[in-house]
């Protein structure tokens, strides 16, 4: 049974006057850019309109419902693809004296159906983006636009097994994708990232099979799968570098996520190791060959190497990059995109699985949420402030002080939540403590934050049992309402400085 009735939500669904939040530790800087967020499969809908091309989100969810806890999709979603007009009136209204960026994704198959470029554009879903652009610069409000955010054109994943390619097909296909995205936006787009977490869809995408396109890999084509899309983000990067920057004036970027990993004993140096461990396999994966070395960590390269030895495997399973590629790789992001929602604690653990070794066993480090940390409606995301903190510090030691942006921080809650969302306000209003805590204390380099999500949308696995959103969305209403909670109100009063920010 809902709490909460439609009706009972319309009648509260104003927003009360922000008032200007007061941090304890001060201000943010006036440059600081604030922003919320969304992706194209969560919110869009029109899954199969005029012309898309389908994606291996569609398919897994049309052929492997059970995947999904609550056997729904995202063929209409938010229904964005018909409701551009709703969309901007809440990113405005949250705008206030605050919000100025608005991060949201490209389809793929939308823009081009195949994925190749050569097979033709669908014009529609181009004039799509190109609508949604233009209405949010007449607002006032940014776009910073994410190129992938796991949505892979269907037909490139059964031509060619998708991200598992090797011979340089994908890498291609993305390299001209991000092209035309950048010649045909970048007029007004000035802040682009090329891959939404690549971790998740390394992991639960090609190694468990959680996620799209649902390939159960866990000891090779996880690895195989995050070594072409590191290729292809650096293609992106420089074809945006060497053609569009010096005309266009803009920022190319990666996202990546990252749970902060707290030892179990932090008095004990195997559990800190098995912690930096966990942190190498999960950003440093990415991170060392774009921000540092142009090569995976080392402790990968051992761990992998010395795992497949004890099982016989005589092929690399960690795909080795060339010197040429190295090279390529190499500060190939304007800035660190984090996306970061909770913490875990770590120990060291060292066991072989029978069926092979695993990208999980390969790192000898296990670790899981803390029972004592506030929870949340998702069983992966404990409530732990202080890691933002934390990991803000080490991105800053690790990769040479970079500018990061937040580019994800949410809670989610039940379907049966409503508007009184106390629970993300204290989410937030405390992570963004900690955030300016980084800021003013550790001289972390933050320049922006973004709140996930603008409104609740589909969650993936999850479906719509769980809503991170700033709006309220009714799902069984072909209108697909949106009405802000609480924390859009919270969210609205932060900045006070009154600043109209870009990132
Ligand atoms: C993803 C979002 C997702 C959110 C909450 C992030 O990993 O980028 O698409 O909805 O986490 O799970």
């Amino acid at each position: 049974m809902p709490r909460y009735r439609f009706k009972d939500m319309i009648s509260t669904s104003k927003f009360t006057e922000p008032s200007h939040e007061i941090f304890y530790y001060g201000d943010f800087p006036n440059t600081f850019a604030w922003g919320t967020t969304s992706s194209a499969y969560q919110i869009e809908g029109g899954w199969n309109e005029d012309g898309k091309g389908v994606s291996i989100w569609d398919e897994f969810t049309h052929k492997l419902q059970s995947q999904i806890s609550d056997g729904s999709s995202g063929n209409a979603a938010c229904d964005s693809y018909h409701r551009i007009d709703q969309d901007i009136k809440i990113i405005k209204e949250l705008r206030g004296i605050s919000v100025g960026y608005y991060r949201f994704s490209l389809s793929w198959p939308r823009i081009i159906p195949t994925g190749e470029i050569n097979d033709g554009i669908n014009q529609p879903g181009v004039d799509y983006y190109n609508n949604l652009i233009d209405e949010l610069l007449a607002n006032n409000i940014q776009p910073m636009v994410t190129l992938y955010h796991w949505d892979l054109p269907q037909a490139l994943q059964d031509k060619y097994e998708g991200w598992l390619d090797q011979s340089g097909i994908i890498v291609k296909a993305f390299a001209d994708y991000t092209d035309f995205c950048f010649k045909t936006y970048g007029d007004r787009v000035k802040f682009w990232i090329t891959f939404n977490e690549p971790f998740i869809t390394a992991q639960l995408g090609y190694g468990v099979a959680a996620f799209a396109p649902g390939h159960y890999s866990p000891g090779e084509g996880v690895y195989y799968a995050a070594h072409s899309i590191i290729k292809s983000h650096a293609q992106a990067y420089h074809i945006y570098n060497n053609t569009y920057r010096e005309s266009q004036k803009g920022q190319i970027g990666i996202t990546l996520n990252t749970n902060w990993v707290e030892p179990m004993t932090t008095t004990d140096l195997d559990h800190i190791e098995a912690s930096q461990r966990s942190l190498a396999f999960s950003t440093g994966w990415f991170a060392e060959p774009i921000f540092n070395s142009g090569d995976y960590p080392d402790v990968m390269i051992w761990n992998v190497g010395n795992r497949s030895e004890y099982y016989n495997i005589t092929y690399d399973r960690l795909p080795k990059f060339t010197e040429e590629e190295k090279e390529l790789n190499k500060g190939t992001s304007d800035f660190f995109g984090l996306n970061h929602y909770t913490s875990n604690l770590i120990v060291p653990c060292s066991y072989y699985p029978e069926e092979g070794p695993t990208y999980d066993s390969d790192q000898e480090a296990c670790g899981d949420g803390c029972a004592e940390w506030p929870p949340s409606a998702s069983s992966w995301l404990y409530q732990v402030p202080w890691g933002i903190r934390k990991l803000l510090i080490w991105i800053k030691r690790t990769y040479g002080d970079p500018v990061i942006y937040i580019t994800e921080n949410g809670i989610s809650e039940h379907f049966s939540d409503g508007l009184d969302d106390d629970i993300r306000v204290n989410y937030y209003k405390n992570y963004i403590d900690e955030v300016l805590k980084a800021i003013k204390e550790d001289d972390v380099n933050v320049k922006g934050y973004t709140a996930w999500s603008l409104m609740d949308n589909f969650e993936w696995a999850e479906g719509y049992s769980e809503r991170f959103g700033l709006h309220w969305v009714n799902f069984t209403d072909p209108e697909r309402t949106r009405i802000p909670k609480k924390s859009a109100s919270y969210y609205r009063s932060l900045a006070g400085s009154g600043t109209y920010v870009r990132p």
